[in-house]
């Protein structure tokens, strides 16, 4: 057999395979651990007051906090949900499903959480210079699309 009969055989093994669902099984199987029913609200929220939010608009407000500079130019961002101390539940109908964040509206992260194992927060370490605006968005299944920024 040359080579190029060993790559077509490979890859109509491999064809073969992921239609059989060998290949992708993780992708199946994680697809289905969050039933797409339990995300109902995909409403983007705000403040009622934005100078007097209240817990329930807190529990869902992702709060940004900048940390120390890596000294290659990455700052380290801590998002935790929600702000001012209140944490939003995560159990296995309520809980953040994801999470995005932008530097300067360029999408430079998205996260999706399981429903019950974990919560939602993160860290990474981001590239900022002075003035760098960082949105993030979170979804809560129940509660909608929630968005806080912060200038660096
Ligand atoms: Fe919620």
């Amino acid at each position: 057999m040359n080579r190029r009969d060993a790559f077509k055989k490979i890859g109509i093994a491999s064809i073969a395979l992921g239609t059989a669902g060998v290949l992708v099984p993780n992708m199946a199987v994680s697809q289905e651990k969050i039933p797409s029913k339990l995300i109902i609200n995909r409403q983007r929220m705000s403040f009622a007051d934005p100078q007097n939010p209240s817990d329930f608009e807190l529990k869902h407000t992702p709060e940004i906090t900048f940390l120390e500079n890596d000294g290659k130019g990455f700052t380290r961002v801590k998002i935790h949900i929600g702000s001012k101390g209140i944490v939003h539940p995560t159990e296995e109908n309520h809980w953040i499903d994801h999470m995005k964040i932008f530097k300067n509206d360029t999408l430079v992260a998205f996260t999706e959480f399981e429903n019950g194992p974990i919560r939602g927060y993160a860290e990474y370490y981001i590239k900022l210079a002075t003035n760098d605006v960082v949105l993030v968005e979170v979804g809560c299944n129940l509660h909608g699309i929630w968005t806080n920024t912060s200038m660096f």
